[in-house]
């Protein structure tokens, strides 16, 4: 989620954009990015319909139907992020009223305590308005959100609480909850508060020291004594076992310590970043193109499901990763993202316009544990899909 030079993306867009050509219906060859901005205009059309209604947010498709969820559901940022990223590429003012229409509709979410998924549903869609428009309002949603966030802090465990307790967990914490650090480092730059700052930093720490082992994967969900600090359980929730290197947590821990060296400079995060990077790129599950199985540990069967929202997630950290990294790391990163966008920008992955209900990559997979969006398409997928195709742009001039 870093700055664009909108002009130069716009550009490169319209007039140079070197990526694998693309089909539309009528048999035109486009970009990827056209593609993208294309497919977009099909989902807006199919959402149209339920955009006054508060189950708003594009997600899924079950049934052979878009599947919309609730504000509350913890993708509810991603439509209006990726609708921001819309504009950036198209230029065109419409997608800009799309996005903040959309994005407004998470308004009561900056107040909301009851998950740490806020730097999701927040930090992606009035963050990304902010890079596109200058707003005190959107910066105060930003502010009141890293307040609420920051109730969930535990301070003598070091860590932001992901999920409420449960029978199985008192205070869980989730490798994913890395992603809601940005928002945290946003509201310092806006308020000048340094409380936010110093959280995200104690929370990167506790969880580099206690997540992950000693091939530099990383555990799903750790239970923390919240008044000792001391690490109850190590599980899963959404891996194959609680040993097992499940694959998007893997690509959410890449993101996570990438954004911590941006926002810090401090080299441990970096180090972090590619010992995880090192782990994906050099794991012998990877399949050849690229797109991981959901699970490293998985059982390799004609039947193993991939998990195409981890690659996208990987492939956006990687490009930022590139950017801090020198010589044969810079190369390599690059080079495995770029394998991974040529691969989910083939037709095995990206759907023809017009086809899977607006939404554009197949084959993610939300949770095999809980038999929960097995082989669908997801919007976070798109999401980073879509980030990533911008910073590889980006990276270009
Ligand atoms: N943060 C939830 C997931 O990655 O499925």
């Amino acid at each position: 989620m870093k700055n664009f030079t909108l002009a130069a993306l716009v550009l490169s867009f319209l007039f140079c954009c070197k990526e694998t050509p693309k089909k539309t219906e009528e048999n035109k060859p486009q970009s990827v990015l056209e593609h993208v901005v294309a497919q977009h205009e099909v989902l807006f059309k199919k959402a149209l319909p339920h955009i006054a209604t508060p189950k708003l947010m594009p997600k899924s498709i079950t049934d052979d139907k878009l599947r919309l969820v609730d504000i509350y559901e913890w993708t509810s940022g991603f439509y209006p992020s990726s609708l921001w990223y819309i504009y950036g590429i198209s230029k065109d003012e419409k997608w800009k009223e799309r996005a903040i229409r959309y994005t407004e509709k998470l308004d009561t979410i900056q107040y909301w305590e009851g998950n740490h998924d806020v730097g999701f549903m927040i930090g992606c869609s009035y963050g990304n308005g902010l890079k596109y428009m200058k707003s005190k309002s959107y910066e105060k949603v930003i502010v009141q959100t890293a307040k609420s966030l920051s109730a969930r802090f535990r301070p003598k465990a070091g860590v932001l609480q992901s999920w409420e307790a449960n029978k199985r967990w008192q205070c869980p914490v989730i490798i994913d909850n890395m992603m809601n650090l940005e928002l945290l480092f946003e509201a310092t730059k806006i308020s000048g508060d340094s409380t936010f700052y110093d959280i995200a930093v104690t929370h990167a720490n506790t969880t580099m020291k206690n997540h992950f082992r000693a091939d530099n994967s990383s555990f799903h969900v750790l239970d923390y004594d919240k008044e000792t600090g001391e690490v109850l359980q190590r599980n899963t929730a959404q891996g194959y076992a609680d040993a097992s290197a499940w694959s998007r947590g893997q690509s959410w821990g890449l993101y996570g310590y990438t954004v911590m060296f941006r926002e810090t400079g401090n080299k441990i995060y970096l180090e972090q970043a590619q010992k995880i990077a090192d782990f994906i790129m050099n794991h012998p599950n990877l399949p050849d193109d690229k797109i991981p199985y959901w699970d490293y540990d998985a059982p390799i069967t004609p039947d193993t499901k991939r998990d195409a929202s981890a690659a996208a997630i990987a492939a956006s950290a990687l490009y930022e990763l590139s950017t801090f990294s020198t010589d044969t790391k810079k190369a390599a990163y690059q080079s495995l993202a770029d394998k991974m966008l040529a691969t989910l920008s083939s037709d095995n992955y990206l759907a023809e316009v017009g086809t899977n209900e607006g939404l554009l990559l197949k084959h993610s997979v939300g949770s095999i544990p809980h038999n929960s969006e097995i082989d669908v398409p997801l919007n976070y997928a798109d999401y980073y899909f879509i980030e990533a195709l911008m910073r590889k742009e980006n990276m270009g001039k």
